[in-house]
């Protein structure tokens, strides 16, 4: 049986596939709990990781050695950093980069991790292909779009921070868990995608925003990942 890690930072973006799938808790690690559930020829395990790129490495790291995963899906919720995109639409990860790196001091691009020498870190070409297919087959009033998706240890709540991540990385949205999971992947050589729908723009409002749209959000990203699996 092919085995597939998920991941959602919080309880918000797991609750729907834990329920759907009827996962059961298959061991609790570094205070994360993981679980397993089936879903026609696919083993899959589950996880919150907690919120913030140290939570999302760990995590994706324990899929990849305690449960042998071998490709990697995040879902869950992003702020629009691209001002076309709505509350709810999708952003599937063409590529991810950690917009908190920052050694521009030694000439480096920001996102640019020297030595490893990457700065955008490429999703699974069949995962976002068949991404798109799931999202576009089941999002009827939501668009879906691929780019790029930006991370880092901040919730970004103000419009001139939005203009500068757009103006440094033609971002799409920002998460705070996708490009640790993404170089964690690549570390391992294991294909990922990462999936966000839009809760808040990442404007002086986004806290509001969030708690208006979080839950319809994150059923929208659940959508795709379930209609993915069929798909696989
Ligand atoms: N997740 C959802 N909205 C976000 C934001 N505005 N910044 C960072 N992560 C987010």
């Amino acid at each position: 049986l092919m085995k597939l890690g998920i991941i959602g930072a919080m309880e918000e973006e797991i609750i729907l596939l834990q329920n759907e799938l009827g996962a059961e808790l298959a061991k609790t690690k570094a205070g994360k709990k993981f679980y397993k559930g089936k879903f026609k020829g696919i083993e899959i395990f589950l996880t919150e990781s907690g919120i913030g790129k140290v939570n999302a490495a760990v995590a994706t790291q324990i899929l990849i050695d305690d449960f042998g995963v071998e490709k990697i899906i995040c879902t869950g919720v992003a702020g629009a950093v691209n001002r076309e995109l709505d509350v709810k639409d999708v952003v599937i990860s063409i590529d991810v980069v950690q917009h908190d790196i920052d050694v521009s001091k030694y000439g480096y691009p920001k996102g640019f991790i020297p030595r490893l020498g990457i700065r955008e870190f490429q999703a699974d070409k069949e995962l976002v292909k068949i991404a798109k297919e799931a999202g576009n087959k089941i999002l009827k009033n939501n668009k879906v779009h691929n780019g790029r998706i930006l991370t880092g240890d901040q919730f970004i709540a103000d419009r001139k921070t939005v203009e500068e991540l757009w103006k440094e990385f033609k971002g799409y949205c920002v998460e705070m868990e996708g490009g640790a999971i993404a170089q964690t992947c690549f570390l391992n050589k294991i294909p990922f995608v990462i999936i966000r729908a839009i809760s808040d723009r990442a404007d002086g409002s986004a806290h509001i925003d969030y708690k208006s749209f979080v839950h319809d959000a994150a059923k929208n990203s659940f959508l795709i990942v379930i209609n993915m699996l069929t798909r696989i």
